[in-house]
């Protein structure tokens, strides 16, 4: 199909959209367990960038599968298709010039690396939210690690669907013992730190 396709190249381009909102694009990328934060994290970190001026979007799992996502389960080729999707909406988001935030589990090394490449790696911060799976099976805020214990759900994550974590974040966050306000600071560090926000 691809070969009756003609890219387009539009007169607005990223950086002229990036200009007149002062501030760059990028995607951050939270990857972690079911209830290991992510969402958390990510929601505060966009107040805090929201509350400085700058213009943001998050995307996060939960709610993505209500629409965009809801034909998809949580089959190992579903959730390939999950992380395909979701990392070319955050490639049109960054190319319009916004702070997105995409809060999605998305366990598979592999996966994480081709939305790395198809978001640009020069665009890409991978943010591991690294909560010990004893700990999120504790918390177990929606009740789901119950739910999957009983055999009432499958494929789930941790339990009998596994997580790869990242080898190398670009920023490392290990909840056990840090508030999310702490978490938060961190990541805005980082991001002070490359020059993203100021
Ligand atoms: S991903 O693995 O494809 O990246 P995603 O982040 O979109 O997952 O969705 C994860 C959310 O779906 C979890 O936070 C949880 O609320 C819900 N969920 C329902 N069933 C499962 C399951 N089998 N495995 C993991 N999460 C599940």
């Amino acid at each position: 199909m691809a070969d009756y396709l003609i890219w387009h190249n539009h007169k607005v381009s990223r950086k002229d959209r990036e200009k007149i909102k002062n501030q760059k694009g990028c995607a951050l990328w939270f990857t972690g367990l079911s209830g290991s934060g992510k969402s958390t994290i990510a929601n505060e970190v966009e107040y805090r960038l929201n509350k400085k001026g700058y213009h943001t979007y998050l995307l996060d799992g939960d709610n993505l599968r209500y629409g965009l996502n809801k034909d998809l389960g949580f089959s190992y080729k579903d959730r390939v298709e999950n992380i395909r999707r979701v990392a070319e909406v955050a490639k049109l988001f960054v190319d319009a010039g916004i702070i997105v935030l995409v809060a999605f589990i998305s366990p598979f090394l592999k996966e994480r690396e081709k939305a790395k490449k198809i978001i640009g790696k020069e665009n890409f911060i991978e943010i591991f939210v690294d909560t010990p799976l004893e700990e999120c099976m504790k918390r177990d805020p929606k009740g789901l690690y119950k739910k999957a214990l009983n055999k009432e759900i499958t494929e789930f994550t941790g339990i009998d669907s596994p997580y790869e974590p990242p080898e190398n974040p670009d920023i490392h966050i290990e909840t056990m013992g840090i508030s999310v306000e702490e978490a938060v600071k961190e990541i805005l560090g980082f991001l002070i730190g490359r020059g993203i926000i100021i």
